[in-house]
Order: C-alpha cells, then sequence, then structure tokens
C-alpha cells in the first residue's frame, strides 16, 4: 500500500480510446486495468470526467462511512436530471437527501415488499402465459415488461383508472424508445436544437402533466389508503408537518419508476443465462422448487424454504453486479488506501471488480452460488447494492422480485439458451445479456 502518493497510477490509453472501451467492453477495460496496475488506478474517461477506482473492501469501507458531507454521490448522476427532476433522490445530497429517504423508506420495508407478492406473480403469470413449446423468446424484453408492470402498479396502485392507464402506457413507450435511453440524454442535451431533444421534451411533458393531474387528484379526493407509493407519499409529512410539494411528488415517483425498472429485469435475465450455463446449479434449483409443490406461493419462493434460490440471486448479482461501479465527488480532500484523492475529483468504488477478488471469492469467474451458503461476505467485500447511505432504496423489493419471477417461470417451463455466445451489452442504464437472452421455451415441467 502506498502513502501520501498523488492519484493512483494512471491508465496508458488516450482518453478517447478509454470512454470508448469503457462504453464497448467495460468488464474487460476494468480487468486489464488491475492486471496491469493494481487494486486502484486512475481512468481518464472524457466527458464523464476522471475516474479513481477502488475494489480493495479497506478502499470501500472508507468510501461507504465516509461523512456524505466529504464525498457527494448525486454530482454524479446530474445527467439524469432532465429526466428525473432536480428533487430526485438519486441528484440529492445531505440533508436534504436524508430527509427524502426517511420520507420514501416505508414504502420498500421488508414487511411491506411481502405485500407486493400477489401482484409480482400476477406480472408474472401474464408475461409467460401464452408461452408454448417450441416457441422463442426474448428474455429481457418478457423480464423488462414484468418489472414495469410492479413498479407502475406499486407506485400507482391497482384500479388506477383511465389517467393512470394512460400514464403507465406513456412511460412505458417513453423509457422502451430507444432514442431516449438513459446513456443517451447526456448526448441530447449537447444539441438543444436538435429533433431528438425537442420529441425528449414533448413526450415527457405530456407524462408530467399526467403525473401531476394523477397527483392533485388523489390529494382532492383524499384518496390516499389504496396502499400504493403515491398514496403513502400522499399522506407523508416533513418534521415541521408541511406535506411533500408536487414537484418533488413528481421526481420521486419518476425516480423510482426508472431506477425500479431495467435493473431487476436484466438481473432475472442474467440469473436465466447462468442457470443454463451451469446445468448442475439449475437441476439443484428445479428440485429444490419440486421440493415447494406445483403452484409454489410468493412467500415460499422468497423465504427460509429456498436457500438455493437465494444463493442463485445472490451469485448473479456478484458475477454481473448490473451497475458495475458506483461514484462519488469529493468536497474536500479524501483520503483512501493510502493515497490523497484532493477536492473535486470523483472516486468510485468498483463493485466489479470487488466482486472477482479471488481473496474473497474462489474460482471468481464461475458460478457458485453455494459459495454464499459456506460463508457471509462484509458489505465491503460484497456490494451490488452499493453502500453507505446511499445504498440501493429498492434492493429488498429487487431480491424478492427476482426469487418469485425466477421461482414461478422455473417451475412452470423448461428454456433453452438459442445463442452460444452471449456478452454483457449496453442498455439504458444496465450492462444486459447480448440480444436480450434469446431462449427456446423447451416443454412444459411435468
Ligand atoms: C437488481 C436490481 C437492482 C440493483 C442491482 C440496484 C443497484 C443500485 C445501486 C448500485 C445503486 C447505487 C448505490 C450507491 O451509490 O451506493 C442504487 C441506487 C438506487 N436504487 Fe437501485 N438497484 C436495483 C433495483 C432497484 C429498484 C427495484 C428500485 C426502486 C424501485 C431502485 C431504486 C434505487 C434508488 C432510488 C437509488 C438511489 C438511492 C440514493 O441515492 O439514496 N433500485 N441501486
Amino acid at each position: 500500500m502506498q502513502t501520501d502518493s498523488p492519484l493512483p497510477p494512471r491508465v496508458e490509453l488516450p482518453a478517447v480510446q478509454q470512454s470508448l472501451q469503457w462504453r464497448a467492453r467495460p468488464y474487460e477495460l476494468l480487468r486489464s486495468c488491475r492486471e496491469r496496475l493494481g487494486d486502484a488506478f486512475t481512468l481518464d474517461l472524457g466527458s464523464h470526467g476522471t475516474y479513481v477506482m477502488f475494489s480493495h473492501p479497506d478502499a470501500l469501507r472508507d468510501i461507504f462511512t465516509a461523512d456524505p458531507s466529504v464525498l457527494h454521490a448525486g454530482e454524479g448522476n446530474v445527467v439524469l436530471k432532465p429526466l428525473l427532476g432536480a428533487h430526485s433522490l438519486l441528484l440529492l445530497e445531505e440533508k436534504p437527501h436524508q430527509r427524502e429517504r426517511r420520507m420514501l423508506g416505508p414504502a420498500f420495508h421488508s414487511r411491506r415488499i411481502e405485500q407486493y407478492g400477489a401482484l409480482v406473480r400476477e406480472a408474472t403469470l401474464a408475461a409467460i402465459q401464452d408461452w408454448r413449446p417450441g416457441q422463442s423468446v426474448i428474455i429481457q424484453d418478457v423480464m423488462q415488461r414484468v418489472s414495469l408492470r410492479v413498479i407502475l402498479t406499486a407506485v400507482f396502485g391497482l384500479e388506477g383508472g383511465e389517467r393512470a392507464e394512460e400514464l403507465s402506457a406513456r412511460i412505458q413507450a417513453f423509457l422502451n424508445d430507444s432514442k431516449f435511453n438513459l446513456g443517451n440524454i447526456g448526448q441530447l442535451r449537447d444539441d438543444l436544437q436538435s429533433e431528438a431533444w425537442a420529441a425528449f421534451k414533448r413526450s415527457l411533458e405530456r407524462i408530467d402533466a399526467l403525473l401531476l393531474e394523477e397527483v392533485r387528484h388523489r390529494r382532492a379526493v383524499r384518496d390516499v389508503e389504496r396502499g400504493d407509493i403515491l398514496g403513502m407519499l400522499l399522506s407523508a409529512t416533513y418534521e415541521d408537518g408541511a406535506p411533500l410539494e408536487d414537484a418533488v411528488l413528481r421526481d420521486e415517483l419518476m425516480t423510482l419508476v426508472v431506477t425500479g425498472y431495467e435493473t431487476t429485469a436484466t438481473a432475472i435475465a442474467w440469473a436465466l443465462h447462468w442457470l443454463h450455463a451451469f446445468p448442475g446449479t439449475l437441476a439443484r434449483l428445479r428440485e429444490e422448487l419440486r421440493g415447494l409443490g406445483a403452484e409454489p406461493a410468493p412467500s415460499a419462493l422468497a423465504g427460509s424454504a429456498a436457500p438455493w434460490l437465494k444463493a442463485v440471486c445472490q451469485e448473479t448479482l456478484r458475477l454481473h453486479p448490473i451497475i458495475p461501479v458506483v461514484a462519488r465527488r469529493t468536497q474536500v480532500p479524501f483520503r483512501v488506501q493510502g493515497y490523497e484523492v484532493p477536492s473535486g475529483v470523483t472516486v468510485a468504488a468498483c463493485i466489479y471488480l470487488a466482486h472477482h477478488r479471488p481473496e474473497a471469492f474462489t474460482e471468481p469467474e464461475d458460478f457458485r452460488p453455494e459459495r454464499f451458503l459456506e460463508r457471509a461476505y462484509s458489505p465491503f467485500e460484497y456490494l451490488p447494492f452499493g453502500g453507505g447511505v446511499r445504498r440501493c432504496i429498492g434492493m429488498a423489493l429487487a431480491l424478492y422480485e427476482m426469487k418469485v419471477v425466477l421461482g414461478l417461470v422455473l417451475s412452470r417451463f423448461e428454456l433453452k439458451p438459442m445463442d452460444a455466445q452471449v456478452r454483457p451489452q449496453r442498455r439504458a442504464v444496465t450492462l444486459a445479456p447480448s440480444g436480450g437472452l434469446r431462449m427456446t421455451v423447451e416443454r412444459l415441467c411435468s
């Protein structure tokens, strides 16, 4: 370990090449940097700026336990501001962030998540009810339909009425439009005169208008008891007794829909990929599922009766952590792993490299769910949901949904991969299986 040195070693490639590799093959870039430069290194990612990467558990402890006034997370997400708005949890810092988290927290407590069981089951069965033997399916698309329905219903309620229906349809179309891909928002914005930017603004304006109408309607009819997240936020107040303003509600609702949509779907797609690449793990899962009966209940799939299913989900998020890096901006000089990082620099916790450390994970490239049954990992060794005060607020919902959806699909169908080679490919916010993971429905399980 070095001491009092300047930034960790820089990658020798020109910045433009680093940026290109970061977009096209981030895992390869990260792996080759670690092989050549060690645990800590400095990347120059062009318009994203300089990233100082860390993956040693001691460094991650320093980052995740730092005072929120020393490391800011929202500054790294500023590219999402046109979509999510300035009040989004992802963009706030320090006290306002803490206040907003307290407000949203109850919607994501484990006890509340269990109430979403029927919803997740219904959304899954609706998405797979037409599957027939011999049919080919694109798993990522199917799972995105499921997770979007789950998050929209959890946020806006089951019997949403006409306005909520239109809102759902418009949000769905918007998020599925590759022109508005979250990765492209920054580029769209660079050309404020472009037709694409104007189209983005137009689509969003209609969604915003519907969102605000729904908020005002629910407020006016005092419909806050429906059990959805909007109802919960409408009845919530700040410490001084004031209700949440409409603009805040708009930004938080949008944030939850956007963050809850592609992430979970991608995680489920990767789980199906790995299970089929390692048939022994799949056989063991099928055996566990058979033990839960022909129609396993969501509570059985998500509970202690299915330890292998849980380990499969954990191992999937280890191998492909969905979000490979989380970033913080230093507000003052920050000491980490013997380096004195100056103020105004992006310090990144590299989840992907932390999850591939052979010191913590033997045979790190293999899919071995049993490792999670054999030992416990510290939050600085295993961290698919990030850490500290910014740890993913949707963690319990995401894990619950992964277990229930996988359990339901695999207790009804056998699937066969169609592509010999599947590699990580960038979608809007995640690195998902290339081609969306094409599979053939083989036969119904007996
Ligand atoms: C497998 C699925 C998911 C993964 C892997 C994931 C991962 C992450 C990660 C790595 C972060 C950044 C944490 C940090 O900076 O330390 C994050 C933040 C966040 N996630 Fe998730 N997420 C998932 C699903 C969800 C869901 C279902 C929701 C909501 C419905 C959600 C809502 C959020 C929000 C609002 C934040 C910002 C938290 C804050 O800044 O305080 N995520 N997520």
